[in-house]
């Protein structure tokens, strides 16, 4: 494996980009501040090989200021409502970064920190291991948290996410990965061409803050139904309260599956190029994120302006605020558990 320094953050640490091939010629580079993705290289129909994945070229840029283009997110992905829960007996505050909630771990989550590289030998492809100690009450959570995340570029052109984490004390733990795709290539236009499918019959609708109601509702005849594949931009700005409060897509799925099974959670595909990624997971929920907040002002990489809606996050996670919502999957971890989740994104041509 590959390896090159990147930059150094303004604490003085050294940060190395990592570089997984595969027999087929695709390759993931991956940076060890904040585990992000920063480029993958996927062919289209003609083996024509582009960057899939919304990034920086250089590591100043993603310290400055990223919406989480290609991160690890953690400890706990997505909103956690008024920016507190309560869990053994104690109340834990954390920090509102987003209006009153926690988004996406608070301040300095699992994006901004400089993760360690860990050998790691794998039958299924090239890996590389990233580990973190997230210290008790870091960002306000409880407990001295071990996670492990492991990165595998299989050679079925998949890229495939094994997480791990422990804790000495009850936590809650929801650990995503932030890519923003664009199949037709990172700054070639906006995704609303690109055909979604999801297998969700029902999602956890939000309040104007994005917290769940707590209530899981049926997609049938609503924008939400991707159960059959629609352009993601067919209905995106049709009359409804959802996607005003979301200023488009931002929602959790609630995935038909059970248990923790690995499975087909959604599909995507991008007719002038024809490839199509697909993603399975073991986890119950998937947010799909149009890319509502970008505006043209992130500089991407060669230079290239990333606009309105020009990337698209499939977040496979629990659901928003579980820690929360008693009637949601638990995303309480003890001691002596092991929290496990797998989620791979895998890459095709039609
Ligand atoms: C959230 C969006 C948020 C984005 C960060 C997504 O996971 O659902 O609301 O703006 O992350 O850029």
């Amino acid at each position: 494996m590959a390896k090159e320094l990147f930059g150094k953050t303004n604490d003085g640490s050294e940060v190395y980009i990592y570089t997984l091939k595969n027999a087929a010629g695709m390759e993931a580079r991956i940076t060890n501040y904040g585990g992000i993705l920063v480029s993958l290289m996927v062919p289209d129909r003609k083996g024509k090989f582009v960057d899939v994945v919304l990034g920086y070229d250089s590591l100043s840029q993603y310290v400055a200021s990223s919406p989480y283009f290609g991160a690890l997110v953690g400890r706990y992905g997505n909103r956690i409502g008024k920016a507190r829960f309560k869990l053994a007996g104690h109340e834990y505050a954390l920090a509102a970064n987003d209006g009153p909630n926690t988004l996406h771990g608070g301040i300095k989550g699992f994006d901004k920190v400089v993760w360690s590289v860990k050998d790691v030998d794998s039958k299924e492809g090239n890996s590389l291991a990233l580990t973190y100690l997230s210290k008790d009450g870091e960002e306000g959570f409880p407990g001295n948290l071990s996670v492990e995340v492991i990165y595998t570029l299989t050679d079925s052109n998949e890229l495939k996410i094994d997480y791990k984490a422990t804790t000495d004390k009850p936590t809650v733990v929801n650990l995503t990965h932030h890519s923003y795709f664009n199949l037709a290539g990172a700054g070639n236009g906006d995704i609303l061409g690109h055909q979604l499918y999801i297998d969700a019959d029902r999602l956890t609708p939000v309040d104007s803050t994005l917290i769940p109601t707590g209530e899981l509702k049926g997609v049938k005849g609503t924008p939400m139904d991707f159960t059959k594949p629609t352009a993601i931009g067919a209905r995106i700005s049709e009359n409804d309260q959802q996607l005003k409060y979301g200023i488009g897509y931002d929602f959790n799925w609630v995935l038909n599956k059970k248990d923790t099974e690995l499975k087909l959670a959604a599909r995507v595909e991008e007719a002038t190029t024809g490839r199509v990624m697909e993603v399975y997971t073991t986890e119950p929920g998937l947010q799909f994120y149009s890319g509502n907040f970008l505006n043209g002002t992130n500089i991407g990489k060669g230079g290239k302006k990333y606009e309105h809606r020009f990337g698209f996050c499939l977040e496979t996670q629990h659901f928003p605020d579980s820690p929360n919502k008693h009637s949601f999957p638990s995303t309480e971890l003890d001691p002596g558990q092991t929290y496990k989740s797998t989620t791979i994104y895998r890459f095709s041509t039609r």
